[in-house]
């Protein structure tokens, strides 16, 4: 009898593996092929594995012979061709909630580094100094957290903000106003009045071409003098030239970015500057949130290639 075949591209928990070899089927682990391998190997796999470093191009797509399934062992799926899977009948699927936790919790960790000038702080213990004066940083406390997209991530941090004594405004046309008075945030329709009375401004939204540069030089200008950003979402929400013009200016106070247009990405001008705090993507990067993805996504490829319902991204 043969095996049906699954290709995991991308490091995934090990215990999300041992469900696809459990179930029987043949699973092989090729990691960091570029496009022309991940093309030249697709043909004979029925389903396909990956995290966000793999992209599954149209090119990948149409060369899949025998590909019925693409699991994202994560949330966003911006790194797939949607499009040309539709056109071939693959399912596209992804682990929605597995790593929302993880990625509020690192946008806490942002927020409060930022506030608190910690990488700049421990740079200087590593220098052998003890520079206390020079590291004034400022309170979560009573002061106004602005999150653009309140959908499972935003309101997550919604609710730890909240515990911190922050007042929560936000902006988000999907958001409906009981969900808003759930999680306690104050809606705006309009961007620019959201901006204007933001002290820490956090964006959790897709990336679409709506999202991508929706933060210029006009919104960087319309927001309060020493404001604090973070963006654990998407690369390039925060117009990425803009936001470094800014920061030179001396009009944000810090910026906490885990996510980048081009990824890995190992220069950029924002790589210039002591306060603006650096991840490499690291919000769903816990040992909870990947186990959580590997199975679910492991569960939702296996049930797509028995003929049962997944549920789709
Ligand atoms: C996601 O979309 O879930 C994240 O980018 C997580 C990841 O791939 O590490």
């Amino acid at each position: 009898m043969t095996h049906k075949k699954v290709l995991v591209a991308d490091r995934i928990a090990k215990e999300g593996i041992d469900v696809l070899r459990d179930k029987g089927y043949d699973v092989d682990v090729k990691l960091d092929l570029t496009e022309d391998e991940l093309a030249a190997q697709i043909a004979p796999y029925d389903a396909i594995v990956v995290r966000s470093a793999t992209p599954v191009t149209r090119r990948v797509i149409e060369a899949a012979e025998n590909l019925k399934i693409i699991g994202r062992a994560g949330v966003g799926v911006d790194t797939i061709d949607l499009d040309a899977a539709t056109e071939r009948g693959v399912i596209v699927c992804n682990a929605p909630t597995s790593n929302i936790m993880s990625a509020a919790e690192h946008t806490m960790a942002l927020m409060l580094a930022c506030a608190r000038q910690l990488p700049q702080a421990n740079a200087s213990m590593h220098e052998g100094k003890w520079e206390r004066s020079k590291f004034l940083g400022k309170e979560l406390y009573e002061k106004t957290l602005a999150i653009f997209g309140l959908g499972r991530i935003g309101g997550l941090v919604a609710e730890r903000a909240r515990a911190f004594g922050m007042k929560i405004i936000g902006h988000d046309p999907y958001c409906s106003p009981e969900r808003a008075d759930q999680l306690g945030v104050e809606l705006f329709e309009r961007v620019e009045d959201v901006l204007a009375r933001a002290d820490f401004i956090t964006v959790h939204l897709p990336k679409t071409p709506e999202t991508i540069g929706m933060f210029g030089p006009e919104e960087f200008a319309a927001m309060k003098d020493g404001v604090v950003l973070i963006n654990a979402a998407r690369g390039g929400i925060y117009n990425v030239k803009s936001l470094s013009d800014f920061v030179a200016a001396g009009k944000i106070f810090a910026a906490g970015i885990d996510m980048f247009e081009e990824e890995p990405c190992t220069g950029s001008p924002l790589h210039e500057f002591d306060n603006v705090l650096l991840t490499p993507h690291l919000g769903a990067s816990t040992h909870e949130a990947q186990v959580r993805a590997g199975v679910q996504i492991a569960e939702y490829v296996s049930s797509g290639l028995e003929g049962s319902i997944v549920p789709t991204a």
